[in-house]
């Protein structure tokens, strides 16, 4: 009988731990296989390239959940064939050892689901990973684009919504852009109160770009997504390979 018990308040215990972890995930979200730059064969140079990129990343601290690497140092000047360029870009609260398993997700998924592409880029939750045959560093790519969406829109105070939505995103692009060298990882996040509600919001750019970069790319996706599709959506994403904004009305990040 006591153990009954014990066995069901164990469960419960169970319960919660999962239930209030559940929004913090590391789902798969999307990816784009380039097929303008080729393909590569098992046990050629170029794979042999990547996986060596790729286990040389794995060494890595990812302190801040960035890497640009090559397998070639001055690659800014090389004509070496088979090079290959790695972009990994880790979320805001999954640098470390959260962003190395993240990686090692994300290199398995992409070879499955681009196998043998030169070019290609796959999302999950905490990470963005880019391989490429072409120097991709710094570049945004506005054909990376994406956007999924919280289907359900708030019914009242729409417009209350809208301003304390475009105040939060406001503050966010300072936070995400201020240029304060190398303690800027270009990463914002903020909540804002709405009536009962609770917006909760990110930013990031993936740190190749520059600043102003960074800005000019969140500032697209404010101004083209802002005045017609966020609309009164309680949620949305945008992802692209180097920028991308979060907000729901739940909280979905690391505390
Ligand atoms: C998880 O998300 C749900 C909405 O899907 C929200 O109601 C809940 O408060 C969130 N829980 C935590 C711990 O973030
Ligand atoms: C594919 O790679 C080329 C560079 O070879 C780049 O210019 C282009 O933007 C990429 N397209 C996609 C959809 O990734
Ligand atoms: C990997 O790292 C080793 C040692 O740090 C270095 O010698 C080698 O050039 C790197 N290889 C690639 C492909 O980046
Ligand atoms: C968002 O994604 C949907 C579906 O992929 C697409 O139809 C829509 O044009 C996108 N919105 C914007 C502003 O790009
Ligand atoms: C939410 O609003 C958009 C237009 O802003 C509409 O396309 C969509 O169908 C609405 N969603 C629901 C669940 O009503």
């Amino acid at each position: 009988m006591s153990s009954n018990i014990l066995a069901m308040v164990a469960m419960q215990l169970l319960l919660i731990r999962i239930v209030s972890s559940q929004n913090v995930t590391n789902e798969y979200l999307n990816h784009q296989c380039n097929n303008t730059q080729g393909t590569y064969t098992r046990g050629s140079t170029f794979e042999k390239n990547l996986n060596q990129v790729i286990r040389n990343i794995s060494h890595l601290h990812l302190r801040y959940g960035y890497t640009y690497n090559s397998n070639v140092e001055a690659y800014e000047v090389s004509k070496d064939p088979n090079i290959v360029f790695v972009l990994l870009q880790c979320r805001g609260d999954s640098y470390g050892s959260k962003c190395h398993s993240c990686l090692h997700t994300a290199f398995s998924g992409l070879r499955e689901r681009c196998r043998g592409n030169k070019g290609a880029i796959i999302w999950y939750d905490q990470c963005v990973l880019e391989i490429s045959s072409v120097n991709t560093k710094g570049r945004i790519r506005y054909d990376s684009f994406f956007n999924m969406t919280n289907v359900k829109n708030v019914s009242s105070n729409a417009e209350q919504f809208k301003n304390k939505r475009k105040d939060l995103f406001h503050k966010l692009l300072l936070g995400a852009t201020k240029d304060v060298s190398d303690s800027n990882d270009a990463y914002a996040v903020g909540e804002t109160r709405i009536g009962r509600n609770k917006m909760y919001a990110m930013m990031q750019c993936a740190l190749d770009l520059t600043t102003n970069g960074c800005y000019v790319c969140l500032e697209w996706i404010i101004g083209r997504y802002d005045s017609f599709y966020f609309d009164r959506r309680q949620g949305t994403r945008v992802l692209s390979r180097s920028c991308s904004l979060r907000y729901e009305l739940y909280p979905f990040l690391r505390r």
